[in-house]
């Protein structure tokens, strides 16, 4: 069995695509269930790209210890001394270069020669690799690119010193087949007198991400890039958890396996929509919450003779806990825990189970049975609450087709004081939006809103996710209550304590 290198681009390649962006305390967050469900490669981000995205990679960079922690440059030695910079004190630093290699890139985006690409890759991979002990290249644009100058970039970057060379169907316009024969090709014909990894990197434009990963692992590749819920630019990238498991499933068909601890897959998945507010669709192979579901009668006529009739991989292997499971006011902390942990939230901090705890006995007397999803509702507001410097004492909301929709606010603030505020909406939700505002004596824009039932019923939780822009930043929220009203202040005050805990927020409502 060969083992296939897992290297995980949620943080860079997918973070860079609308709707996803982390801040640093997310980013960590992720890395570490990276690292725990045990990729071989995280991609930080790109650390020449912004300070931000600087700061992101060195802080996984110090705190990750079991997988390599890489960051992309572009082909400059610019750009590899900052990543250089941010990765350096990793135990397993990776640096990862890059350029474009296809003659539509060179002649419109780079506008350089062939020979000055090849000039630019031996040198600069011959300067990251004087700086970092591991690099790896990646060719922009591989499969739309010549084959013969490909090869000669690829062998140049080996020559250079590059560990691995990879090949990206950037723009998703591969086909599986031809996808194999590249690989097959670049196989044969490249050579090093190192040991030497060939990788592949793939978008999902014509939805054959996953499929020419996967081609790609039966030429020879032997290491994939991948990311949690297949996020990326555009349609996104390979999906990791599709990846892993069409290789552990079909393990006659690719004689190959991987590190990932698979029973992290749906932890993995919650927790990147948990810090993105992204969701991925039902259907979503692995993941989705229609993964498992068998909803025809034959179907569940037949899962219940064997599962095996309908079912090729275990939900539980997957890391789909056991829904047969529900909670009660009567269930202990200790139960709580355990099920926190099923459903991925590791490393939870005393007073945080505390919260999280008292939050769930309040609804429990609210609602006969709390499900999977209400506590992960409550979990998640609970991580994503750091630093509660604004808290809701007590407001009123007046509103009705015959009156205008006022609100009446009183916030608490973690120094003891108390702001009041006052203010008419459009509708419920804007006048108390309007009279925090006017509490606290800020300009904040609601740029998005969206509400959902946590479960079905009339007395489920209503989640609220928002977007809201302050001094040209954009900040999310989310707050969960059974009552809207108060979900949609939490989410606003949510929006509120972040901007309020960042290191270079500006203290607002003083
Ligand atoms: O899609 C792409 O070409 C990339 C490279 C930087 C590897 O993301
Ligand atoms: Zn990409």
């Amino acid at each position: 069995m060969r083992k296939i290198d897992i290297f995980d681009s949620t943080l860079r390649d997918g973070e860079q695509s609308p709707g996803f962006s982390m801040n640093i305390s997310e980013k960590l967050a992720m890395a570490s269930m990276l690292e725990e469900m045990g990729v071989d490669v995280i991609e930080a981000g790109f650390a020449a790209c912004s300070q931000g995205d600087f700061a992101c990679v060195k802080a996984i960079a110090d705190e990750i210890k079991n997988s390599y922690v890489a960051s992309l440059a572009r082909c400059t030695e610019k750009d590899c001394e900052i990543a250089w910079n941010a990765i350096q004190n990793a135990a397993k630093p990776l640096l990862h270069v890059f350029i474009a290699t296809s003659d539509i890139h060179l002649k419109y985006k780079l506008k350089m020669t062939r020979e000055e690409v090849l000039k630019s890759v031996a040198s600069t991979v011959a300067f990251a690799r004087s700086l970092c002990p591991e690099v790896e290249f990646s060719a922009e644009d591989a499969t739309r690119s010549d084959r013969e100058f490909l090869r000669e970039v690829l062998q140049t970057a080996l020559n250079s010193g590059a560990a691995v060379v990879n090949m990206a169907d950037t723009v998703g316009y591969a086909q599986p087949d031809e996808m194999r024969e590249l690989v097959a090709f670049m196989k044969a014909n490249l050579s090093c007198d190192r040991d030497w990894k060939l990788s592949v990197h793939c978008h999902n434009d014509l939805g054959l991400a996953t499929a020419n990963t996967l081609e790609a692992v039966k030429a020879g590749a032997d290491r994939v890039d991948v990311t949690v819920n297949g996020i990326g630019e555009r349609a996104g990238n390979a999906s990791l958890e599709e990846t892993v498991m069409a290789l552990k499933t079909r393990e006659d068909v690719y004689g190959a396996y991987t590190n990932v601890n698979t029973k992290l897959l749906v932890p993995a998945s919650k927790k990147l929509v948990m810090l993105t507010g992204s969701k991925v669709q039902a259907n979503k192979a692995i993941v989705g919450k229609n993964a498992f579901a068998h909803e025809s009668g034959i179907h569940q006529h037949g899962m219940i003779e064997d599962r095996r009739t309908y079912e090729i991989i275990k939900p539980e292997d997957v890391g789909f806990s056991d829904t047969r499971m529900v909670m009660g006011k009567h269930s202990g902390r200790h139960a709580l825990e355990d099920r926190l942990r099923e459903l991925g939230f590791q490393g939870l901090k005393p007073n945080q189970l505390d919260d999280i705890f008292e939050k769930f006995k309040l609804l429990a007397e609210a609602k006969k049975l709390v499900g999977d999803r209400d506590i992960e509702a409550i979990a998640r507001m609970e991580v994503l609450n750091i630093g509660e410097i604004y808290k809701l004492d007590k407001y009123v909301i007046n509103s009705g087709n015959i009156l205008s929709n006022t609100c009446n606010i009183r916030i608490a603030r973690n120094d003891g004081r108390y702001l009041d505020g006052f203010a008419t909406g459009e509708g419920p939700i804007d006048a108390a939006y309007n009279a925090i505002n006017d509490a606290l004596k800020i300009d904040i824009k609601l740029l998005d809103y969206m509400i959902e039932s946590v479960t079905g019923g009339t007395d489920a939780q209503g989640a609220v996710s928002v977007k809201v822009l302050y001094r040209e930043r954009t900040v999310k929220g989310y707050g969960v209550d059974i009552n809207i009203f108060e979900a949609s202040i939490a989410a606003y005050l949510n929006a509120i304590n972040t901007i309020e805990n960042d290191p270079n927020g500006t203290i607002i409502g003083t």
